[in-house]
């Protein structure tokens, strides 16, 4: 679905009684569950992200644990939504406004389709529609056969931060070949910033110029190094692609991942012509 003009002029919620305001994040990929994968290490750790997210005008966060790669096994579905159950619980006792729900941050498998079934892992927000899904870091593995696999079953696939793939970062004209399956890139919203170097800040903003859809998540594991900064990466797509574009990639598209709607692809002339500025 493109993003036309008027699309983008109806895109006008962020205005509220005539005075402009902040919006509210859903963030789509976080590691904030606490005892699971390379995020938060006990309660007050996960707590002290939420209240970092919080403080970044997050509202939601899908939680993400990794799932297959080095933490094949560890734990399935259940174990996730227990877990989100539980951090939920310690959010209301602390009278933090922030709502958890399930996902998984899913490595790369052949098996993908056959585990899904077995409820070993899981889609975003356990909605059976989207796959977030991670590239291996060391080498490029094509992903097409396993996005036409869940294009059969329902399910679109959402790539992982392509913007800190070497290959695809050298090569970002690469996710084209996958344009039949519409997956969704994700980019990281430190990586806008420069966070992650050079080569990760340039592609990332090539990406925006894709004929796929795009959305800013932070991938945040910890309050330092790895914190949220979602209210900084869209302060910076406002400031080179003007508010409408920053909603669609911040807030809109987000929004509708959670929900299981369509996603919306930007006006790519718009997007070229900004970002080459
Ligand atoms: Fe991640």
């Amino acid at each position: 679905m493109w993003l036309s003009r008027a699309d983008q002029a109806k895109t006008t919620f962020w205005i509220c009684g005539g005075s402009w305001r902040q919006p509210t994040f859903a963030d789509v990929h976080c590691h904030c569950l606490p005892r699971f994968d390379d995020g938060p290490a006990d309660n007050a750790q996960a707590l002290a992200l939420c209240q970092a997210l919080v403080a970044d005008h997050t509202g939601t966060v899908l939680a993400t644990p990794h799932q297959l790669g080095r933490f094949d096994g560890r734990y399935d579905g259940r174990r996730v939504r227990l877990a989100v159950e539980h951090l939920n619980g310690l959010l209301a006792e602390a009278g933090l406004p922030l709502t958890v729900l399930a996902g998984a941050d899913v490595r790369l498998d052949e098996r993908i389709g056959e585990l899904l079934y077995m409820d070993e892992i899981l889609t975003v927000a356990d909605g059976g529609r989207y796959l977030l899904l991670e590239l291996p870091d060391e080498v490029f593995v094509d992903p097409g056969i396993l996005l036409s696999q869940l294009g059969e079953m329902g399910i679109r696939a959402i790539i992982s931060h392509p913007e800190r793939h070497v290959f695809l970062a050298q090569n970002p004209g690469y996710v084209r070949r996958w344009l039949e399956y519409q997956p969704c890139l994700q980019i990281t919203a430190g990586s806008l910033l420069g966070d992650f170097g050079v080569l990760a800040q340039r592609a990332a903003w090539v990406f925006l110029k894709e004929c796929l859809p795009v959305l800013v998540a932070t991938d945040a594991h910890d309050t330092g190094r790895r914190a949220p900064r979602m209210t900084a990466a869209y302060t910076r797509l406002m400031q080179h692609l003007g508010r409408p574009m920053a909603d669609v990639l911040c807030v809109e598209n987000p929004r509708r991942l959670l929900a299981g709607d369509d996603l919306l692809t930007l006006d790519e002339n718009m997007v070229r012509k900004e970002v080459n500025r």
